[in-house]
């Protein structure tokens, strides 16, 4: 756990610099909003809007794998089509943290490299631990981070998508996934 804390702390810095967020903060957030996004309570999701601008989310899987949310603009087969993709852990051999900003194209999406980096990544590794059988893993971002392989979070209802699985390879495809909705930001 010390070691994924300076982990963020760096990253923190690292994005700092690159002003992606405005103040990496060592407090801890008290997280304000729970909900459960799959009938099983396998995947617990708690959320703070900071300052009206930046978003802490937690993550609470009961996998020893990745883990992950997403939110969609459009439809598979439309145009223009894209999810953005959120995927964390903690890896045991490692004892690490980890979180990819990703993305999808939806028009066509190609399942050979399904998950693709965004060019730029606007998460902040918070923390992440396995106390099991839960992963939890906790990530900052800009509400809207501007990049147009992100989608804003926005206030009113959204559809999430959450998977999960149980290796911490992220190239591999995910056991378990299934869509909630959540508002994040009351309207
Ligand atoms: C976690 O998942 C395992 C395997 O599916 C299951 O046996 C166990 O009951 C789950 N634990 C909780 C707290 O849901």
């Amino acid at each position: 756990m010390k070691s994924t804390k300076s982990l963020g702390f760096i990253m923190g810095v690292v994005l700092l610099a690159s002003g992606c967020l405005a103040k990496p903060s060592s407090r801890v957030t008290v997280m304000e909003n729970e909900k459960v996004l799959d009938p099983d309570n396998q995947f617990i999701l708690r959320w703070t809007v900071l300052d009206g601008t930046n978003i802490e989310i937690e993550m609470q899987v009961n996998c020893t794998g990745w883990l992950g949310i997403s939110f969609t603009e459009g439809q598979i087969g439309a145009p223009g089509s894209y999810s953005d993709v959120i995927m964390g852990g903690f890896n045991d051999d490692l004892q690490m943290g980890y979180i990819e900003d990703r993305h999808i194209y939806l028009e066509n999406p190609d399942p050979a490299n399904g998950h693709m980096f965004d060019d730029s990544n606007d998460l902040l590794l918070m923390s992440a631990t396995y106390e099991e059988p839960w992963s939890i893993v906790r990530f900052a971002r800009s509400l809207n981070t501007g990049d147009p392989q992100d989608i804003a979070i926005v206030p009113g209802p959204m559809t999430v998508g959450w998977t999960y699985s149980s290796t911490d390879d992220t190239s591999l495809g995910h056991d378990v996934a299934g869509i909630s909705r959540v508002t994040f930001i009351p309207i």
